[in-house]
């Protein structure tokens, strides 16, 4: 107790300290978003793009948003039987909007309606698309109760059990960072894997140990994770006061924060800068504190395993005095697996990957760009080229969809 209670004075002690001008501009941070009716309405259908809103209810009661795009701009090519399902799962403090914020040729989600499949977008709880439950309201410290472990146990499974129900197709599944995680975690479990056609791992994650992420390491340093949590603070949403605070607090003379994207994800080599405004729309998205604990406990303890509860707390809830461990090994060999990953990721660090790759029972088709930095994959103004064009080959090698 001494040591929390020190731990949290000496957050207040830093709060105090920063000053208030920050190093980067907060302004953007603090405008409204714009979440209005909407992922559907907002973005993709004054693109031009038909699509629906749906909402799908998780075990744990918790209302999510999933986006259906049917097809693309070209209106159905084939029947729509014939349009093979696609699921898009975004990673940590980001939405759905991720797959659509650069233009038309060259954001994925735009890409494989284009190119003709049924896309489907995924949205966690807690992110701006998905802020429902059936009993608490984002103000509960019990609706920020959950970490990438529910993300996949719950949300993944619950969406994509209803894609797979709505579409009688097994689907195709598409993750970048926290997305594979909680992919590499519900693949390991028979129910969850057998409704996968094959899996496209984009920045793939199990192990966090090997980050090199200036700001993130730094985080961890300052147990800004069990600080918050000693603080009640159960949602960690950037956009809010207390959001900007931690942001400058980690900034604060420690690095150069003119490029505190650089610092957080690792140097991207082509993220459009001129388009900040517009991301900054949408992004970034609240998760919860247990959430930042669990990737925290990763990356001190170079784990893929189950949130570690404490001693009492482990052997009360599992039976164990450790967390158990997601085993790779146990993902089907039989499920064909794509990975990308970059020279510059400064979160799914090469090291880490290989580890991933080795933890496998299936060789998975591997795309390596020396250049890219881990946003690079969903946002690079090149990644149709660089990345996506080995994508869809991928999933055509997989189907019938050659035909295409
Ligand atoms: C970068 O973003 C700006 C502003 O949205 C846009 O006008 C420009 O076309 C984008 N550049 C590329 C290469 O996509
Ligand atoms: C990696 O990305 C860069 C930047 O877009 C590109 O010029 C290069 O061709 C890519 N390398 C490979 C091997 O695809």
């Amino acid at each position: 107790m001494a040591k929390r209670a020190s731990l949290l004075l000496l957050l207040l002690l830093l709060l105090l300290l920063v000053d208030d001008g920050g190093c980067w501009d907060e302004s953007m941070l603090r405008r409204p978003l714009s979440t209005g009716n909407g992922l559907c309405a907002q973005i993709l259908r004054p693109l031009g793009y038909p699509c629906e809103e749906q909402t799908v209810q998780t075990k744990d009661g918790f209302l999510l948003s999933v986006q259906h795009i049917p097809h693309g701009r070209g209106g159905l090519r084939g029947s729509v039987e014939d349009a093979h399902p696609v699921f898009l799962q975004h990673g940590l403090f980001q939405g759905g909007d991720t797959w659509f914020v650069n233009s038309v040729d060259e954001s994925l989600g735009f890409i494989l309606a284009d190119h003709g499949f049924d896309v489907w977008v995924g949205n966690v709880r807690g992110t701006h698309w998905s802020p429902g439950h059936v009993e608490f309201s984002v103000h509960d410290k019990a609706f920020w109760d959950w970490s990438w472990e529910e993300l996949a146990e719950y949300d993944l499974v619950s969406m994509i059990s209803y894609v797979y129900a709505t579409t009688h197709s097994k689907v195709f599944f598409v993750g970048h960072s926290q997305g594979t995680i909680m992919a590499l975690s519900a693949f390991t479990m028979p129910d969850a894997v057998e409704m996968i056609e094959a899996a496209a791992l984009l920045c793939p994650i199990s192990y966090l140990d090997h980050i090199t992420s200036r700001f993130v390491l730094r985080a961890v340093s300052l147990h800004l994770d069990q600080l918050l949590i000693t603080l009640g603070l159960h949602q960690l949403n950037f956009r809010s006061d207390m959001g900007i605070q931690i942001l400058d607090l980690l900034c604060d003379g420690h690095m150069d924060c003119n490029n505190m994207l650089a610092s957080i994800t690792g140097e991207n080599c082509c993220f459009n800068m001129t388009r900040m405004d517009y991301y900054l729309e949408y992004e970034p998205h609240p998760s919860s504190t247990k959430n930042l604990n669990h990737l925290f406990q990763m990356i001190r303890k170079g784990t893929f395993a189950r949130y570690d509860y404490g001693l009492w707390g482990n052997f009360k809830r599992y039976g164990t005095l450790k967390p158990p461990a997601f085993n790779l090994a146990n993902i089907p060999k039989s499920l064909p697996i794509w990975m990308a990953y970059g020279g510059n990721d400064a979160l799914a660090d090469p090291t880490d990957v290989k580890r991933t790759i080795k933890g496998l029972k299936s060789k998975p088709v591997l795309l390596y760009n020396d250049s890219y930095g881990h946003i690079d994959f969903i946002m690079s103004v090149n990644a149709k080229d660089d990345v996506y064009a080995n994508l869809l080959s991928f999933f055509r090698s997989r189907s019938w969809l050659s035909s295409y």
